[in-house]
C-alpha cells in the first residue's frame, strides 16, 4: 500500500497547495474536508495528518475542531492555521481572537532547531495573526516568533504533534517546501514512494480493474491531460482502447494537424477524428453566459461520442482527463463548502443521463505529476510540456457569442501572440531560469467595439486582450512580465493582420483575484 499523508481540509483555499507540498516529497497526500467519517480516513492508514487552515477564526461557533480519533490515532500532526488552533484546543492550550485579519508577509525567528524549523530557514512566512495562541498545551515548546506574533510555531517532540500560524504551501513562505519535507519524510518517516513509476503501476492496476476485457473509448483534445490519460490507458489495456480526437470547431490554429501527427506518427496509436464544427456553432447560438456556454460543450461533446461510438463495438469505458484540482473543486462545490468558480466541462459539465462509466486515471494527480508520468510513459516532450488548453477551447475565450467568424478572429490573433512567445523563446515557463517564460499565454476577444483609425478613416472593431502569465500550479498566477517590444509588436501585428480587431490591451491581473482564463 503506498504512503499516505491525509491532510483534513478546514476550508482554507489553499489546502491543496499542502497536498501539492507533501507530493513533492515523494509522499501521497490525500486531502479530505475535515468531518470525513472516521473509517473513510483511517481506510487510508496515514502515517500522519495535516490540518489545514480555514478562513474563519477557530474560536467561532460552529469552527471546524480537531476529530478525537486523530489524536487516538497516535500518527504525528501538523496544525497549519487554524488548523494549528485546532491542535492546541483540542490538547488543552488556550487561543485569542485579535482584530489582526489579514495574511501578510512576517519575519520569524527560530531561536533553536527542531524536526520540522531550523536555525538559517529563511524567515519569511506568509502568515495572518488573526487567532493568536495565548498558552501552549502541556508538553510543547515555542519553535519560532514573530515581532507580532509571540508564538508562530509550537511543537511536542515526544508526541510529534506540530503547529504553524504561517502557511508553508505558498512560494511566500520560501522554507515551506522543507518544512512539509521534514514533517512527512522526518517526522512521519515515509520513505518516498510516489514515483512516476509507481504512480503508473498503481493506475495501471487500477485500470485494469476497472474495465476487465471491456472497450474503452478515450477522448483525445490534444492537451496534456487527455493526452496523458490515454496514454496511461493504453498501457493498461493496449487494442481494448479506441482514441477518438474531436474536432470542435474550437481549436487553435493547426491543432487538429498536429494532433493526428503526434498519436499516430509518434505513439502509433489508432486515432479516429470527428468533424463536429458544425454541430459545436449550432448548439453555441446565441448563448452569451459563460457557464452555459461550457454546460452545452459538455454536453455536445458526450453526445457526439454516443454517436461515434457505434462503429467502435459500443464501449461503455470512456476515459477522461480529470485532474486532482478539478476534484477537489467540484466535491467544493458538490458540499457547498466553497462557491463555484466554474464548472470545468470535464467534471461539472456532464449531462446527467450518460452511456459511459469514466475512467479518470489521473484524478489524483497534479498538473506537474501529469508531465513527469507523461515523460515517464515515452510521450514526445513538445506534447507534455505544451501550455494547457482548456476543454471548452477557444469558445471560453471568445466572450459573447461563439460564431465561426469570431473564432475564427479570435484564432489569428492567438497564432500570432504564440509565434511571437515563440520566437522570443518565451512559450515554455521554467522556474529559476533568468529568463522567464509563460506557464500559459493566449488571446481573448472582447464583445465589445472601439473607436479607432485606418488609412485615415474611422473604424468601429472588436478588442482583443492577450493574457499572459506565470505559475507552476494554476492555482494561484502572477500575470507575465512581457517584455515591451514583444507586446508592442504583437499588438501591431494583430491590429494589421487579423480583420475586424483595431485594439489590443494587456491583462495585469493576477491570480487571485482574476483567474487564469477569462471566462
Ligand atoms: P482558471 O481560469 O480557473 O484556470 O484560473 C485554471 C486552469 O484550468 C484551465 N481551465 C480548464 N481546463 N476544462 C479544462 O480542461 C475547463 O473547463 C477549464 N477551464 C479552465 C485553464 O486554462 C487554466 O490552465
Amino acid at each position: 500500500m503506498t504512503e499516505t499523508i491525509v491532510i483534513l481540509d478546514f476550508g482554507s483555499p489553499y489546502s491543496p497547495l499542502i497536498a501539492r507540498r507533501v507530493r513533492e516529497s515523494q509522499v501521497y497526500a490525500e486531502l479530505l474536508p475535515w468531518d470525513t467519517p472516521e473509517s473513510a480516513v483511517m481506510a487510508h492508514n496515514p502515517e500522519g495528518f495535516i490540518l489545514s487552515g480555514c478562513l474563519r477564526s477557530a474560536l467561532e461557533p460552529g469552527a471546524p475542531v480537531l476529530p478525537g480519533y486523530v489524536i487516538q490515532s497516535r500518527r504525528p500532526i501538523l496544525g497549519i492555521g487554524s488548523g494549528m488552533s485546532a491542535l492546541v484546543l483540542a490538547l488543552g492550550g488556550r487561543m485569542t481572537s485579535t482584530a489582526a485579519q489579514k495574511y501578510d508577509l512576517h519575519r520569524v525567528n527560530i531561536p533553536c532547531s527542531s524536526r520540522i524549523l531550523q536555525v538559517g530557514d529563511d524567515p519569511r512566512v506568509w502568515m495572518s495573526c488573526a487567532d493568536r495562541v495565548d498558552a501552549v498545551p502541556e508538553g510543547f515548546q515555542i519553535l519560532a516568533s514573530a515581532a507580532d506574533c509571540p508564538i508562530a510555531a509550537l511543537g511536542d517532540g515526544n508526541r510529534d504533534y506540530y503547529g504553524l500560524q504561517f502557511h508553508p504551501g505558498l512560494e511566500f513562505t520560501p522554507a515551506g517546501r522543507q518544512i512539509i519535507a521534514r514533517f512527512v519524510r522526518g517526522v512521519c518517516q515515509c520513505s518516498g514512494d510516489w514515483t512516476a513509476q509507481a504512480i503508473i503501476d498503481h493506475a495501471v492496476r487500477q485500470v485494469r480493474t476497472q474495465v476487465g476485457d471491456a472497450r474503452v473509448l478515450s477522448t483525445v483534445s490534444g492537451g496534456v491531460d487527455s493526452s496523458v490519460a490515454t496514454a496511461l490507458v493504453s498501457r493498461a489495456v493496449g487494442d481494448q482502447l479506441s482514441a477518438v480526437y474531436v474536432d470542435t470547431g474550437l481549436m487553435r490554429k493547426d491543432e487538429t494537424q498536429w494532433v493526428r501527427k503526434a498519436f499516430q506518427d509518434k505513439l502509433g496509436a489508432n486515432l479516429h477524428c470527428v468533424d463536429a464544427a458544425e454541430t459545436f456553432f449550432f448548439n453555441l447560438q446565441g448563448i452569451t453566459d459563460p457557464e452555459a456556454k461550457r454546460r452545452v460543450i459538455g454536453e455536445t461533446f458526450i453526445r457526439v461520442f454516443e454517436a461515434t461510438t457505434h462503429n467502435l463495438g459500443d464501449p461503455p469505458f470512456l476515459v477522461q482527463g480529470t485532474i486532482y484540482p478539478d476534484v477537489i473543486e467540484s466535491r467544493n462545490l458538490q458540499q457547498g463548502d466553497a462557491r463555484p468558480i466554474k464548472t470545468h466541462h470535464n467534471v461539472g459539465g456532464l449531462p446527467e443521463a450518460m452511456d459511459f462509466e469514466l475512467v479518470e486515471p489521473l484524478q489524483n494527480l497534479f498538473k506537474d505529476e501529469v508531465r513527469v508520468v507523461g515523460e515517464a510513459l515515452g510521450l514526445p516532450s513538445e506534447l507534455v510540456w505544451r501550455q494547457p488548453f482548456p476543454g471548452p477551447g477557444l469558445a471560453v475565450r471568445c466572450l459573447g457569442e461563439v460564431t465561426p467568424g469570431r473564432v475564427e478572429k479570435l484564432r489569428q490573433a492567438d497564432a500570432i501572440f504564440t509565434e511571437e512567445l515563440a520566437h522570443a523563446g518565451l512559450l515554455v515557463y521554467r522556474q529559476g531560469e533568468e529568463k522567464q517564460g509563460t506557464a500559459q499565454a493566449f488571446a481573448v476577444l472582447l464583445p465589445v467595439k472601439t473607436v479607432g483609425m485606418a488609412n485615415n478613416q474611422r473604424t468601429y472593431e472588436e478588442v482583443i486582450a492577450l493574457r499572459a502569465v506565470t505559475t507552476t500550479d494554476f492555482m494561484t498566477a502572477d500575470w507575465a512580465r512581457l517584455p515591451d517590444e514583444l507586446l508592442a509588436r504583437v499588438a501591431y501585428r494583430i491590429v494589421d493582420e487579423v480583420q475586424g480587431v483595431n485594439r489590443v490591451v494587456y491583462d495585469i491581473t493576477s491570480k487571485p483575484p482574476g483567474t487564469i482564463e477569462w471566462e
